[in-house]
């Protein structure tokens, strides 16, 4: 009797032992598993930069040839200064610039909408609806910076708008950004700063929030970084929300809307995220896009918040010689010191 029991505990020991083994695997693995899955929603801000930075993507390290400018149309509908740019793309080799329009879905460009052929077919298929100083803005950059992306021989970025002209003829342009290996980005610390939100602190330091003009000159690998920006292009998303309109129907006035939800994203989420990848090295802080914002505040308030637009009977040739000049000197007064950032 004693030998037929002895066994049976030491079979027991071994099949223990062998589920505690099979068990301990079994956990590994799952840990090792999560552990893979989780790492880039748990890695800091930093390393998922660098991990952006380090993948070799859309085959911007093996590109030879003649490189291209993309010229990126941010837009409302069409393109009233179609004209003047068919002129500055005629003086041009078809080989060193591609177009990309962001216009309102579903808006086409073709001889029925533009005046010039370079802009057909040239709008976004994947585009959104954009809201003026709502995180669309900067999604639309995104998308147009993605687009452009696509093809290894764009190597730098001009965002543009519907009322930008060209000040320069496209060679001179051309060598102008194709010598630099920085991009122009107007960057800087507003030391009124009231758009920063509390909220954003644990992704966004106060100290890295940087605001800008938002017509910027990227090259390539600035441009991937914008696109591969999962972490804070998300930050953005959630904080920076335009306060609603006044609501009338209620009798009274809505109590005043949060002065932080207003953020104007397109004029801090380029610099801040540049500025968060330690890249402002990288960086001319300047725009090469001429804007003038003096308008008076009641003006501004009627109209919106809008630069002075330059007509027929104020962009005669000596305006734009002056301008030529501003842009020409020497700048490193920012856009805060006012009436534009090189004077
Ligand atoms: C382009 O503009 C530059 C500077 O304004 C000028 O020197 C050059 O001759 C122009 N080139 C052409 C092809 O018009
Ligand atoms: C086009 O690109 C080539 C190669 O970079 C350059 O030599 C040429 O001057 C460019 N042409 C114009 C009109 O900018
Ligand atoms: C705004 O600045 C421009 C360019 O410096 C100047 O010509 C204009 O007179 C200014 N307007 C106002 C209202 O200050």
């Amino acid at each position: 009797m004693t030998k037929k029991v002895s066994p049976a505990p030491a079979r027991h020991v071994i099949w223990f032992g062998w589920k505690l083994v099979i068990t301990l695997s079994v956990s590994l693995c799952i840990f090792a598993l999560l552990k893979l899955h989780f790492k880039s929603d748990f890695s800091s801000p930093a390393s998922s930069f660098y991990r952006s930075r380090s993948r070799i993507s859309r085959g911007s390290f093996q590109f030879v040839g003649p490189p291209k400018i993309a010229f990126l149309f941010l837009v409302r509908k069409d393109l009233p200064l179609d004209f003047l740019w068919a002129t500055f793309f005629e003086n041009a080799q078809v080989s060193n610039f591609s177009i990309f329009i962001h216009s309102a879905p579903g808006f086409e460009f073709d001889e029925s909408t533009t005046r010039s052929h370079f802009f057909y077919g040239r709008q976004l298929k994947n585009s959104i609806q954009v809201i003026w100083g709502e995180s669309s803005m900067i999604e639309a950059e995104r998308l147009l910076l993605s687009a452009a992306l696509e093809d290894p021989a764009n190597q730098r970025f001009v965002l543009l708008s519907d009322s930008c002209v060209p000040l320069y003829n496209f060679s001179y342009i051309y060598s102008y950004l194709m010598a630099s290996p920085r991009s122009f980005v107007d960057s800087f610390v507003d030391t009124k700063e009231e758009r920063y939100n509390q909220n954003m602190s644990p992704i966004i330091r106060k100290n890295k929030w940087r605001k800008g003009s938002q017509w910027i000159t990227l090259v390539r690998s600035h441009a991937e970084v914008i696109v591969d920006d999962e972490v804070i292009f998300q930050v953005f998303q959630k904080h920076c929300k335009r306060a609603p309109p006044p609501d009338t129907s209620k009798g009274k006035l809505n109590p005043k809307p949060k002065k932080q939800n207003n953020c104007i994203p397109d004029e801090h989420y380029v610099q801040t995220l540049l500025s968060m990848a330690e890249l402002e090295g990288e960086l001319e802080r300047r725009t090469l896009t001429y804007t003038v914002w003096n308008q008076s505040a009641t003006k501004m308030e009627s109209k919106g918040w809008h630069p002075i637009t330059f007509t027929y009977a104020n962009a005669g040739p000596q305006k734009i010689k002056e301008i030529k000049e501003i842009l020409s000197g020497s700048c490193h007064a920012p856009f805060e010191s006012g009436g534009g950032w090189c004077l």
